[in-house]
């Protein structure tokens, strides 16, 4: 049993802190940019949370059902003694779900690099938990990191990464994410994913443009963390939000487009903007399984099941590492 006072935290310190030069060199780019993980601040973080209940937005619930509904052989697959390493911070309900029917997990390993939200959520968690060991590891997961040895040796590694937030990669930045967590997955081991489906236009534009214009504000905070934090002097009002599905590249596009003809300043750098030209905030990829299946044998994994809801909105896929490329 661990006493959450006494977790063992791993910290790899994140090289890439440099927010002010990315934003940047995203605004001097044509058409702009700024990278969709600027939203998550604390404000931005629970707007999140909001679009995840709302009616329009399907992933969260229709992934939450593919799991209850299929959580014994997630837990056959997942097998004995692994250990569990999340992308991401364990703060869903879809972590609990597996915590709560993996029963001889080898250690629970959240890699976060966001170092006090990921020492919050776990210190929650290892009190609901107490059986199992959890190791965070504050690191930028996008790059290969040390895992931390687990006082019981793990019979395998179980990469874990919900939400679809692997669709919020370029193509060739997915790859990439896949191939490191192959590496630390090693042969034999297994990733157990959540994937977005492509599906009708209007049903992911309505997920992106919801009538209760909760996406609308948390896309517009993205400013006002740059206002907040890079001594930018954005005028909200000045911006509007719009989502649309690209068919050709197989994306939701989340866009902020000026109203008008305006200039705004970011840490000291002036940029000029017309009005109806945009800043592109996220690309969210949407797959075909076989796309899905394609690109995760790049890396050295092999779909072995997949699940999915009874319309095929999502699905959630247990994949074996089967090389380390
Ligand atoms: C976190 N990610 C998977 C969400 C998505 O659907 O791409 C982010 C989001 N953006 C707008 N709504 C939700």
């Amino acid at each position: 049993m661990t006493d959450p006072a006494e977790l063992q935290l791993t910290e790899i310190e994140p090289k890439d802190a440099t927010m002010a030069k990315e934003v940047l060199a995203g605004l001097r780019a044509s058409p702009k940019v700024l990278s969709p993980k600027y939203f998550y601040d604390e404000r931005g973080s629970q707007l999140f949370d909001e679009i995840t209940a709302l009616p329009e937005y399907y992933p969260t619930r229709t992934e939450i059902g593919i799991m209850e509904a299929n959580i014994d052989e997630i837990v056959a697959l997942v097998g004995r003694q692994a250990s569990l390493i999340e992308f991401g911070s364990g703060s869903s309900l879809k972590t609990r779900i597996l915590l709560d029917n993996l029963n001889d997990l080898a250690a629970y390993v959240p890699v976060e690099i966001s170092r006090e939200y990921l020492l919050a959520i776990v210190e929650g968690l290892q009190a609901d938990y107490p059986h199992i060991e959890m190791l965070p590891v504050f690191a930028d997961f996008t790059k290969p990191f040390e895992l931390p040895a687990p006082r019981v040796a793990p019979v395998k590694n179980v990469v874990y990464f919900p939400g679809s937030t692997i669709g919020n990669f370029a193509p060739a930045k997915a790859l990439d994410l896949l191939r490191v967590m192959a590496s630390e997955a090693k042969q034999g081991g297994a990733l157990l994913i959540g994937v977005d489906l492509k599906k009708d236009t209007a049903i992911l534009e309505a997920a992106y443009n919801d009538s209760q214009g909760v996406t609308a504000r948390f896309n517009l905070n993205m400013l006002r963390r740059l206002n907040n934090e890079l001594d930018a002097d954005f005028v909200l009002d000045d911006f509007r939000h719009r989502a649309i599905y690209n068919e050709e590249e197989g994306r939701i596009e989340m866009h902020l487009i000026s109203e008008r003809d305006q200039s705004f300043v970011v840490a000291g750098e002036q940029f000029s903007i017309k009005k109806g030209e945009s800043i592109r905030t996220e690309c969210s990829y949407k797959f075909t399984l076989e796309e899905f299946s394609a690109l995760a044998a790049q890396a050295g994994f092999q779909q072995r099941q997949v699940w999915k809801d009874s319309n095929a909105l999502f699905s959630v896929q247990f994949l074996e590492c089967v090389s380390n490329n």
